[in-house]
C-alpha cells in the first residue's frame, strides 16, 4: 500500500493521450483546474512536488491509474474540480499549533505590541494569513483575551484564506476535540461550549476576530498590521511566490512589526534585508525600517 502511496504519477503507456504536446500531465491537469469555475486558484506559483503528490492521491482515490482519463473526469465533471480543488488546499490546522511559538509571542512580541499600542493610542492589529478553519486567528484572541482584557486596549485580528469552506467552519467557530489539545484547561472551560459532539467558542471570542476571502498571491493585499502570521502557508508556494508574498507582508507591517513562519518555511534569501530573525527556532521576524508602501483598500471590506 505504502509502495503504491510514494509512486510518482505516471503517465500509462499505451492510452489514447489527450494531451498538448510538450504539456506535462500535472500542469494539464492545473489548468484544469484553474479554469474551471470552481475557484480563482492559481496552481501556477505552487511548488510541483507538493502538487504531484496531491494531484497523484486525488487520482487514487477516484480507482484510476494515471492522468489521462482522470483529465477527462476532470474536465466532464465540476463537483470532481471541486474535491481536487480541495485536496490541493489542505486546512490542516490546530489551537496553539506549535505552543512554544505561542510563548514567545506571550513573553515578548504581544507586550512590546501592546506597549506600542498604549503609547500611541492605536489599535493593535494582527493577521492571520492562510487561516484555515479559524484555529490561528482565534487563539490569538483567546490569548489576547487572557493577557490584555483588563486594558483599556483596541484591538483588531482578522483571518483569511483563498478557501471558502474553511472560512465558513472559521465562522461557526466550532471544532472536534482534537483540534483543541493545546488549548490551555482555563481557557476552554472559560471560552468554549460543548454542544453537538463540539467545541463552540462563545461570541466574546468569534466576535474578536473578522474573516474574510483573500488571495495572497493574487488578491490586493488590504490590510495593515503590527503582528502577521503566516503559517504553513509558504510551503506550497515557490520561491519566486514565496519572495512576492514575503514583500507583500513586509509592505503590511510597520517597521518593528512581526512576522511569524511556520516552522519548515524560513525567508528567502532576498528577503533578509527587509527583516531581521529574533526567534530562529520559532521562525519569528522583526520589519526592519524601510519605505512603506501603499496598500490598496479591498473594496466593500471593513478594514477595522
Ligand atoms: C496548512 S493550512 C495552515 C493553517 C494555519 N496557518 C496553521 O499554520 O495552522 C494552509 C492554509 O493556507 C491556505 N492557502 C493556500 N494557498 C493560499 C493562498 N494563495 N492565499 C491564502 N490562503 C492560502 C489554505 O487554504 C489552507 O487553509
Amino acid at each position: 500500500m505504502l509502495s503504491r502511496l510514494s509512486r510518482p504519477l505516471q503517465r500509462q503507456s499505451g492510452r489514447q493521450a489527450p494531451l498538448s504536446p510538450g504539456i506535462s500531465p500535472n500542469r494539464h491537469i492545473c489548468r484544469s483546474v484553474r479554469s474551471s469555475a470552481a475557484s480563482s486558484f492559481a496552481l501556477d506559483g505552487y511548488k510541483d512536488l507538493c502538487i504531484k503528490r496531491r494531484i497523484a492521491a486525488r487520482i487514487r482515490s477516484v480507482g484510476m491509474h494515471g492522468p489521462d482519463p482522470y483529465i477527462e473526469l476532470l474536465e466532464a465533471d465540476q463537483q470532481e474540480q471541486k474535491k481536487l480543488l480541495a485536496t490541493l488546499s489542505i486546512h490542516v490546522s490546530q489551537f496553539f499549533r506549535n505552543p512554544s511559538t505561542y510563548t514567545v509571542l506571550t513573553d515578548r512580541v504581544l507586550p512590546e505590541l501592546a506597549q506600542r499600542s498604549r503609547n500611541s493610542s492605536s489599535k493593535l492589529r494582527i493577521w492571520s494569513v492562510g487561516c484555515a478553519n479559524g484555529e490561528e486567528p482565534y487563539s490569538l484572541a483567546l490569548l489576547c483575551q487572557s493577557l490584555l482584557a483588563d486594558e483599556d486596549l483596541l484591538l483588531s485580528i482578522i483571518g483569511t484564506d483563498l478557501s471558502s469552506e474553511a472560512l465558513q467552519r472559521a465562522k461557526r467557530g466550532c471544532y472536534e476535540q482534537n483540534r483543541l489539545a493545546a488549548v490551555p484547561k482555563e481557557l476552554l472551560q472559560r471560552y468554549f461550549v460543548f454542544r453537538d459532539k463540539h467545541y463552540c467558542l462563545v461570541d466574546k471570542i468569534k466576535m474578536a476576530v473578522r474573516f474574510f476571502h483573500h488571495d495572497i498571491l493574487s488578491d490586493q493585499p488590504f490590510y495593515r498590521a503590527d503582528l502577521i502570521l503566516c503559517r504553513n502557508v509558504l510551503i506550497y508556494f515557490s520561491r519566486r511566490q514565496q519572495q512576492r508574498v514575503l514583500e507583500i507582508l513586509a509592505a503590511a507591517l510597520p517597521p518593528g512589526g512581526f512576522l511569524v513562519l511556520g516552522r519548515a518555511e524560513t525567508l528567502v534569501t532576498s528577503c533578509r534585508q527587509l527583516f531581521r530573525c529574533i526567534d530562529p527556532a520559532e521562525r519569528i521576524y522583526q520589519r526592519l525600517d524601510g519605505d512603506e508602501q501603499p496598500l490598496p483598500s479591498l473594496s466593500g471590506q471593513s478594514q477595522g
